[in-house]
Parts: C-alpha cells; sequence; structure tokens
C-alpha cells in the first residue's frame, strides 16, 4: 500500500495522521460539490440548448480545478506549519543536548507551553528529550564534583604524584609535582620532558608494557635545587573497572631524603662507638691474659682473670659484629669474582674443626653447583655463620649438611641440622639484629643475635633472598638463593 507505516513509527499516531487527512478530504470534497451544484443550477435556469448545458458544465468544473488545489495548498500549509513548528523546536532543543547546553529548559516548564500547541505525542518527545536533558545535567555535575574532589585529594597529598597514558603524554599531576619537577605553568607534555633518569622512565615503561606495580630508589633533582635527593619511586599501571588493559601509569614519588640521612647518623654513630670501642676492648683482653698469667698460683683471682678474658672476648666479636652490618649498611661496593664453591666450603670447614668434632657426628658436603660470582669474604661469611649456629644448637651427635645447587639460573646454599628447630612464629624475625629465641641460653652459648642478621644483609647485598624451613622436631635449614 502506498501508505505503508514503518515498524518503528507509533502505530497510534499514524493512525491519527490517516484520519486526519481522510477527515480534511471530506469537507474539501463537500464544499466543492456545492459549489458546483449551485452554479449548474443557476445555468440551467437560463439554458436554452444542450450546448449552453455543456459550457455550463464545463466552467463548473474550472472553477473547481482552481478552487480545490487553492483549499488543498491552504489547508496542508497549516498543517505543514503545526507540524514543522514542534519539530524545529524539538531540533533546537536536541541541538542543544549535543553542545552539552542545558540552558534550553528543563521538562517541568517546557511541557505546559507544549501542552497548549499539540495534545499529543509531540509533547511525549519534548518531555523525554527535557529529561534526558537534565539527566545529563545532573551527571555532569556529579562528574565534576567527583573529580574536583579527586584533585583537591592529590593536591593535598606531600608526595609528587603524575599519571601518564600509554604513549608518555602526561594525564594529571599534582601541585607537588610541579613544586618538584615541573616548570611552572607547563600544563601538558610528556613525562620525559621532566625527567632525564633512564632509572623513572624505564620504570614507568616497564609497568605499562607489564601492567605490573613497580618501586625503585633513584636519586634525582628537585627543581631549583643543585644536590640530588633520594626518592623512593612506586608506579602502578591505571585500568578501567573490569578491563585487563591498562591505559596508563600512575607514578608517586617519595622524597626519602631525610629518612636517608638520618639512616646514615645511625650507621655512622654505630660505626664510630664500634670503632672507638675496639681499641680498649683488645688492650683489657691483653692485660687480662698478661694477668692470668701472673696469677697462676691463685686460683680464685685467676678464675676473675679468666672472666674478663672471656667477657672481653665476647664483646670483641660483638663490636667486630657491629663494625661488620656498618660496613655491609653503608653501601661499600662487594668485589665479585668467580668463587670455587668445594674450595670455599673446606676452609669454612677447617676454621670449624674443632668445635664441631666435640658435637657433630655427620657434616656433609653436597655440590651440584661447582662455582658462582660472589663476594668471597662475604661468602665465606655466610656459610661461616650458617654452620656457626648449627654447630651450637644441635645436640651432641649432630647432623649438618650442605647442598649447593643450581635453582632457576641461580646458586641455592642450604644449611640443614637436626637441631631444635625454629617454632614458625619466630621466622619472620629471626633474621633482625639482635633477635634470639631463648636469650638466656644463647648469651650462654656466646650469642650476641647478630650473625643471621649479617647473613641476610650480605645475601641481599648480593640481590638474593634468604628463608628458613623446618619447625620444631624437624630440625632447621637456611635456605639462600642467590640469582646469577
Ligand atoms: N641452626 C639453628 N637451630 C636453632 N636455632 C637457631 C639456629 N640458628 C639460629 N638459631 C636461633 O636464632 C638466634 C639468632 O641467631 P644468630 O646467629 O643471629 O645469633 P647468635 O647465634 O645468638 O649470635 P651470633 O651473633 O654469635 O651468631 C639464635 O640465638 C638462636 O636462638
Ligand atoms: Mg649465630
Amino acid at each position: 500500500m502506498f501508505f505503508k507505516r514503518p515498524d518503528y513509527f507509533p502505530k497510534q499516531l499514524f493512525q491519527r495522521f490517516l484520519v486526519q487527512q481522510v477527515l480534511f478530504l471530506i469537507p474539501v470534497l463537500l464544499l466543492a460539490a456545492v459549489l458546483v451544484r449551485v452554479y449548474l443550477e443557476r445555468q440551467l435556469e437560463q439554458a436554452t440548448s444542450q450546448a449552453e448545458v455543456v459550457r455550463a458544465f464545463d466552467l463548473g468544473l474550472l472553477i473547481m480545478a482552481l478552487l480545490l488545489p487553492a483549499l488543498i495548498a491552504a489547508v496542508s500549509l497549516w498543517t505543514g506549519y503545526q507540524l514543522v513548528l514542534p519539530l524545529g523546536r524539538i531540533l533546537v532543543r536536541a541541538r542543544a543536548l549535543a553542545k552539552r547546553d542545558y540552558s534550553q529548559g528543563g521538562a517541568a516548564e517546557s511541557s505546559g507551553e507544549w501542552q497548549e500547541a499539540d495534545d499529543g505525542e509531540w509533547s511525549d518527545l519534548e518531555s523525554a528529550i527535557s529529561r534526558i536533558s537534565e539527566d545529563m545535567k545532573s551527571k555532569e555535575v556529579n562528574l565534576s564534583r567527583g573529580r574536583e574532589e579527586m584533585e583537591a585529594i592529590i593536591s593535598a597529598i606531600q608526595e609528587a604524584v603524575v599519571a601518564i597514558d600509554i604513549s608518555g603524554n602526561l594525564l594529571f599531576f599534582n601541585s607537588q609535582f610541579v613544586l618538584s619537577f615541573g616548570d611552572v605553568g607547563r600544563r601538558q607534555g610528556r613525562l620525559s620532558d621532566f625527567f632525564r633518569s633512564p632509572d623513572v622512565l624505564e620504570a614507568f615503561r616497564q609497568t605499562l608494557l607489564e601492567g605490573r606495580p613497580r618501586s625503585l630508589s633513584t636519586q634525582l633533582r628537585r627543581k631549583g635545587e643543585s644536590g640530588y635527593r633520594y626518592f623512593s619511586l612506586s608506579v602502578a599501571p591505571l585500568h578501567l573497572e573490569k578491563q585487563n588493559e591498562s591505559y596508563g601509569a600512575v607514578g608517586v614519588f617519595h622524597d626519602v631524603s631525610e629518612l636517608k640521612h638520618l639512616d646514615q647518623v645511625r650507621i655512622d654513630f654505630v660505626a664510630n662507638v664500634s670503632h672507638e670501642l675496639r681499641t680498649p676492648l683488645t688492650s683489657i683482653k691483653g692485660y687480662s691474659e698478661t694477668l692470668k698469667s701472673e696469677l697462676a698460683g691463685n686460683s680464685t683471682a685467676l678464675r676473675f682473670a679468666e672472666a674478663i678474658e672471656r667477657n672481653a672476648d665476647r664483646l670483641i666479636s660483638l663490636v667486630q659484629d657491629l663494625l661488620n652490618l656498618s660496613t655491609l649498611e653503608s653501601g661499600n661496593d662487594l668485589t665479585k669474582a668467580i668463587v670455587d664453591l668445594p674450595l670455599l666450603s673446606e676452609r669454612v670447614s677447617q676454621q670449624l674443626d674443632e668445635s664441631r668434632k666435640a658435637k657433630v657426628h655427620s657434616w656433609n658436603f653436597t655440590y651440584r653447583a661447582n662455582r658462582m660470582e660472589a663476594d668471597e669474604k662475604r661468602l665465606e661469611q655466610v656459610l661461616f655463620n650458617l654452620l656457626e649456629n648449627a654447630i651450637k644448637y644441635v645436640p651432641n651427635h649432630g647432623q649438618v649438611a650442605v647442598t649447593w645447587d643450581t635453582v632457576n639460573g641461580g646458586i641455592e646454599l642450604r644449611v640443614r641440622d637436626n637441631g631444635p628447630g625454629i617454632p614458625p612464629e619466630h621466622h619472620a624475625r629471626i633474621f633482625e639484629r639482635f633477635y634470639r629465641l631463648d636469650s638466656a641460653r644463647t648469651r650462654e652459648l656466646g650469642g650476641t643475635g647478630l650473625g643471621l642478621a649479617i647473613v641476610k644483609h650480605i645475601v641481599q647485598r648480593h640481590g638474593g633472598t634468604i628463608r628458613l624451613e623446618g619447625g620444631p622436631g624437624q630440625g632447621s635449614t637456611f635456605v639462600c638463593l642467590f640469582p646469577q
């Protein structure tokens, strides 16, 4: 059919359109018929021949042909006007909406006026647009309030914060970042405009690439300062909710120079004190030895001299351990070389020969790896401290086993004993300095609680990790992993 209704078009509206058109045609046709009839009647009254009747009829037709289109044109002009007016208004509102201009009025103020102009679907359409406009307006207000709150929070953070997109362009940064690194007034740019440090750029690049957080310590120069400051930088990927791919990364620069400085003061203090203590202690030890030989006959005085010597020995070893830790902490470079592991183990074994022979029944070394790159002196100290502990804490007829192995491309050292084992609740703290399980008993054994702290430091300086396995009844196994 010519007037086919498209599926999406409201049925009611379409029917109304058809009815209106038909209703509008009826009076037009009726009017035309009446006019023709009046005219014909008048002509026939005066007509004398058939030809006159025909002429009169033709004239009637002519008048109708002229009148009807004029009428139809007038009416369709009127209906068109009725149609175009609301459409125009809707168009204006839709355009304003697209431009996010919400000043074109909400549903409430417009619908009354609209109702007067047309009472049906047009007003529905307009109020729908008004509702959308209201909705969008309130969402936009919420969104910008959220953004302002977020910016206020980020600006209040003492750390410098910066976020970049996947291609390294800045997405946002806080005022602290501008104060520390940025040119004043610069609102756009790339991360590489602000940093020359390859560490920083690489951390961001890797985070974008792998989508995993990273952190690093680095030295950076703050704007307007000549010296470098220490920063701890944490970089995390930016994800949209429910999306795996990161669209950027955010970095937080935490200035740790003050902490570093305090730490250095502490390290220096311990080193200085230890150093100052060493000389008088050596002299106490020397005099107590002399005293011992002088007091050979007097058993009580001899006992005192021996106690002085024993305690001087303990203090000397404590001071030595503290100095060792200070040197490790002050970050002096390791002297790395290829170390022959069986040779090193043999040397340590010999140093401990005396103490172990009294207690240890089985003393085993296994080499599934024979060499590794390390600071030989330090590595020797690791093995020495671990074996010294094993000997110290195993019961009589103890068993100690050392294994050197290649694991995941690194070298793994395992020192295992069948001693009392260390309860799991102490595992996390056992590598802290001065931490001892049973301080009374271990002090009796001559322990100060620095041995494992030194071991951990050395392993970490080699980029490795240390962990403790086992527990009461299972013995202890210390596992050091050195990446190669
Ligand atoms: N193999 C082990 N078996 C059982 N307990 C252990 C073992 N090794 C260490 N420990 C416990 O861990 C504590 C800390 O050990 P660490 O070597 O740090 O100190 P220490 O041996 O007491 O003193 P030192 O500084 O002379 O080594 C020890 O006091 C001991 O209680
Ligand atoms: Mg020890």
